[in-house]
């Protein structure tokens, strides 16, 4: 046999008492879950703004954390020497992705005879049948070289359609077999090779040091591309390794040409690895809003604790004794 159960007091109680006072405190309950539930909303954003900004702070060696994060993030990135730790810092982890290979093409007589028929029905009405330009519609080509002649053909800017047109990445025109064959007859009339490139052996700060002084004016230092006059800078997002050094080479269109005396070629592998670094750099980490790093999501979360705040304060300048 159970024990009769004691009466329960408090609740029982209440149940009893007139419906105003009753209605009272559970509007009070109430208000006081709320500004429970919204302080702890505030510590929690404040935690994850604090928390952000240390984040930022730790990616520098030297300096304070704030200037070492915004100079992750900045487009100067050249000066101080806490701005490129950081870089190095925040870099280093960064695979290199695409292939290095360089396809050289065997160069066989055939190959260059076959190249000829090709440029005599695809590319001498502009370029002249001995491939010595015409003028006010081609340039000559004795000299260009296989790496001018891979890069044109493999990012599909020759043939062109209109001599005044900007050449710009297109649809590839030929097969592979006969872009070896065009390429072995641009080569033959001399000019430099293709171009060979080891981005995996470059150095990525070093690569976008000397990306930010020649190439991010006219690119942007994201390598997302630009204007400049007369021209279109475009974006380098498609752009093999191998194109990469051979674009920086050949100097297409309005793009200056870099010499080995100006670029190394240890320097060139650098960019390219840091123009395909540009294309998935590091997660600055943090919240998926939009990975704007950790300065800008600090502020984020401290914008939330502030309305949190303001709430809690209106709650509380409600009560009524
Ligand atoms: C004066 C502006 C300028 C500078 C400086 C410059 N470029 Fe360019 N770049 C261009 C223009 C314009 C084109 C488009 C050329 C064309 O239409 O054929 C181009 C094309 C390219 C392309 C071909 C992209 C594609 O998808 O076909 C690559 C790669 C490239 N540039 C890399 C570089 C690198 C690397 C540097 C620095 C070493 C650099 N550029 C410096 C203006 C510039
Ligand atoms: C409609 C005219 C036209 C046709 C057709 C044409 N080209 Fe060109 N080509 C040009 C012009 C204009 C330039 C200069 C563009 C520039 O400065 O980037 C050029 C530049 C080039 C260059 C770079 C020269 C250099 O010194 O860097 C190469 C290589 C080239 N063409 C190869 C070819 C080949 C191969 C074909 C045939 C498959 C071809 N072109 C068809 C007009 C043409």
């Amino acid at each position: 046999m159970s024990e009769p159960r004691p009466p329960r007091s408090l609740a029982d109680r209440r149940v009893s008492q007139p419906a105003a006072k009753n209605l009272d405190a559970r509007r009070r309950r109430r208000r006081r879950a709320a500004r429970w539930a919204l302080l702890a909303v505030a510590l929690l954003a404040g935690a994850y703004g604090t928390a952000a900004f240390a984040q930022g702070s730790s990616g520098g060696q030297g300096g304070g954390g704030a200037t070492a994060a915004f100079a992750q993030g900045s487009s100067g990135g050249q000066g101080g020497g806490g701005a490129t730790a950081a870089f190095a810092q925040g870099s280093s982890g960064g695979g290199v992705g695409g292939a290095t290979a360089t396809n050289a093409p065997i160069t066989g007589r055939g190959d260059v005879a076959a190249g000829r028929r090709l440029f005599l029905s695809g590319c001498a009405s502009c370029h002249g049948d001995d491939a010595r330009g015409i003028a006010n519609r081609a340039p000559n080509l004795h000299g260009a070289g296989a790496q001018a002649a891979d890069f044109y053909l493999r990012t599909g800017r020759m043939p062109l359609s209109e001599p005044d047109d900007q050449p710009v990445r297109a649809p590839v025109q030929y097969t592979e077999r006969e872009i070896r064959q065009l390429v072995a007859y641009v080569g033959s009339l001399g000019g430099p090779p293709i171009p060979r490139v080891d981005p995996a052996a470059g150095d990525l700060a070093r690569g976008r040091e000397v990306f930010t002084s020649n190439c991010a004016g006219c690119h942007q230092i994201v390598a997302r591309g630009g204007i400049v006059t007369g021209a279109t800078a475009p974006p380098l997002q498609d752009a093999t390794p191998t194109q990469i050094a051979e674009s920086v080479r050949t100097g297409p269109y309005l793009m200056p040409n870099f010499s080995e005396r100006q670029i190394s070629d240890a320097d060139l592998d650098s960019v390219v690895r840091y123009v395909l670094w540009t294309r998935a750099p590091d997660n600055a980490g943090g919240w998926g809003i939009g990975n704007i790093g950790p300065i800008p999501e600090g502020m984020v979360a401290w914008l939330i604790a502030i309305v949190a705040l303001i709430g809690v304060a209106r709650l509380i300048g409600e009560r009524t004794p």
